[in-house]
């Protein structure tokens, strides 16, 4: 379902702040694998997400997304296979619009019409079962201001907008981070159910070892522009912190730092 062939982007080149951050990385997702990707401070987790969804191009390598090489095609032309989520609860979706409103012009994206947002019958049944679905109790609210919303709240729903086309992969960029421990953990939850649901080939970067541990159903490590570890399936689930944090000193020649919030 994706293929990053190679890949290399170095920024700023030729000046003193040049900085290569994806070094030749290579990764293929299968249709339905739900991976998690973890990797000290300015590994390049983002900017290999950014590299999927064509933020500028390539210095070298090629991104194949559902057998279409999509490596020429700029930001919008690709946007139609894609959802992203980041970090912020802000961004994604409109503070001033109604909760249909916002699922409405999500639904419509891409299309001729987009612009309309009157809602028929049959559109706020549907919303109101996604939004079920998420056990959020925002079905209740659906002409609700989305400004009115908590920030797990906004992020449940910019979940669900980002997903209600059925991208053919999904990019989640610390998509938690900014939430309490309890909201991230109801996040997470909605996350597992929407990819499942789905069965949508997802990316995930987490600082939080646990989190990476626990969700989908592979894992991969960065470190200086390159993927030095990926663990699936069985051996996935028998991961712990402690051999994460192992490996990854095995691998980069670095120790990593303690730091909680790395560990979760
Ligand atoms: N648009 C940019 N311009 C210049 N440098 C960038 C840009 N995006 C990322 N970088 C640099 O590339 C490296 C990798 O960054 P990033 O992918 O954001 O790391 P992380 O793994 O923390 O997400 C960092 O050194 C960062 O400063
Ligand atoms: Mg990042």
């Amino acid at each position: 379902m994706l293929e990053i062939k190679n890949i290399y982007k170095t920024f700023n080149p030729g000046t003193v702040n040049e900085k290569a951050a994806l070094k030749g990385l290579s990764l293929t997702l299968e249709e339905g694998d739900f991976v998690t990707v973890i990797g000290g401070n300015g590994a390049g987790k983002s900017t290999m997400l950014n590299a999927i969804a064509g933020v500028w191009p390539l210095d070298q390598g090629q991104i194949i997304i559902d057998k279409t090489d999509v490596t020429s095609l700029p930001e919008y032309k690709r946007a139609k296979f894609i959802g992203r989520v980041f970090q912020d609860p802000m961004t994604g979706t409109a503070a001033t619009m109604q909760i249909d409103e916002n699922l409405a012009l999500a639904a419509r994206r891409g299309q001729k019409r987009g612009l309309k947002t009157n809602l028929s019958k049959a559109d706020t049944e549907e919303f109101k079962s996604l939004l079920a679905f998420l056990d959020l109790g925002l079905e209740e609210r659906l002409t609700s201001k989305v400004g009115l919303l908590s920030g797990g709240q906004r992020q449940a729903l910019t979940l669900l907008m980002a997903t209600i086309q059925k991208p053919k992969v999904l990019l989640l960029d610390e998509h938690t981070a900014a939430l309490d421990p309890k909201t991230a953990a109801t996040v997470l939850k909605a996350t597992e159910k929407i990819v499942n649901k789905n069965n949508l080939t997802t990316l995930m970067i987490t600082h939080n070892m646990k989190d990476a541990i626990t969700y989908g159903n592979r894992l991969v490590m960065m470190n200086d522009g390159k993927i030095i570890l990926d663990i699936r399936g069985e051996e996935k689930k028998k991961l712990t912190v402690e051999a994460l944090l192992h490996e990854f000193e095995k691998a980069s020649g670095v120790e990593f730092t303690s730091d909680s919030a790395i560990l979760g």
